[in-house]
């Protein structure tokens, strides 16, 4: 069985008409790289791209980097020259298909058969390619329970903010920033809950899109910040400079790290029989139970896939 869970807190963009900044894509510390052939792709620079990504795919050096291609969407004439091409060109080589601007649940299905056909025709296993699902439109998000579940390959729901705002008339500038004019609330916020219901319901991961405005890092990380603190696993990065604050981002706070590695390690020691066998049981302050352990399973889960270390060690009481 594939693992549909591996770690996705930096999701970086890439032209895929540049061998250049593929090439460069390489030795960066994305947790994910998508090469794209939608919109970073001019029409004209389609074709060439499509041999310029298997080839990069098949020459290899990516580490552990998630390896995504985003294919066009299936209102277009090229999605099915995209998905044959890269994945019969490169598909031992290749996690995830993305599909930009999913509408509806068939339009997973229809990929998910495709995808099948290939594997089947190139002897490999079939259902190991996942699917990454864009939602960037409102009939998108009215549909995102079932594109969730319409396939198992399906590994991600993402939030396309410029093609969503486009998408509702939203009358804002900039990508992620409130609308002039709007100052109540947050405009994003039941896109984005939406999104992360739909995506936990059915046990994916959901990926916040890109920030426009590259050079501005305190941006980025405002708004990075606010699908992060919701839960979101990670965003995307359009330039190697957004990166690092990504990773930060949605990497847990060293101190809330050490903090759920010790509730586990508590909790395990209360509730044996040396420890009581107690289910509510004081940590300092803190009265920890079952719920506890369950958020700080989620906080270890992700800083240890983040690579993180402890700093501090709770031990048992002495006698
Ligand atoms: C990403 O594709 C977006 O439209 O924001
Ligand atoms: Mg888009």
């Amino acid at each position: 069985m594939v693992d549909r869970q591996r770690p996705r807190r930096s999701c970086l963009a890439v032209p895929g008409s540049s061998p250049k900044m593929i090439d460069k894509a390489r030795g960066l510390p994305a947790d994910q790289v998508f090469l794209d052939l939608e919109d970073a792709c001019a029409p004209l620079a389609k074709p060439e791209a499509r041999k310029t990504i298997v080839a990069a795919l098949n020459e290899g050096g990516w580490g552990e980097k998630v390896r995504v291609v985003r294919v066009n969407d299936w209102t277009t004439e090229w999605t099915y020259r995209d998905v044959v091409e890269v994945v019969e060109g490169a598909g031992a080589n290749l996690d995830c298909i993305m599909l930009p601007k999913v509408q509806t649940a068939e339009q997973v299905h229809a990929l998910d058969i495709l995808l099948t056909q290939i594997e089947k025709t190139m002897g490999h296993e079939v259902g190991r390619i996942g699917i990454e699902a864009q939602i960037e439109n409102a009939r998108g998000l009215v549909n995102v329970d079932a594109i969730a579940t319409a396939s198992p390959r399906i590994e991600t729901i993402i939030f396309g903010p410029a093609d969503f705002m486009a998408s509702i008339n939203m009358k804002s500038l900039v990508v992620g920033e409130q609308p002039p004019g709007y100052d109540v609330g947050d405009a994003y916020h039941h896109i984005l809950m939406r999104i992360l219901m739909a995506a936990r319901a059915t046990d994916v991961q959901a990926i916040d899109g890109p920030y426009l405005q590259i050079r501005d890092i305190d941006g980025f990380r405002r708004v990075a910040g606010r699908s992060a603190a919701l839960g979101f696993d990670g965003k995307w990065c359009l330039h190697p400079g957004q990166i690092d604050a990504c990773n930060e981002v949605y990497s847990p706070r060293q101190e809330d790290y050490d903090h759920a590695e010790n509730i586990l390690d508590a909790y395990e020691w209360f509730t044996s029989e040396a420890g009581g066998k107690r289910g509510a049981a004081m940590l300092g302050d803190e009265m920890i139970d079952e719920a506890s352990r369950k958020m700080a399973l989620v906080i270890a889960g992700k800083g240890r896939a983040a690579g993180m270390r402890r700093t501090n060690r709770w031990t048992p009481p002495e006698e």
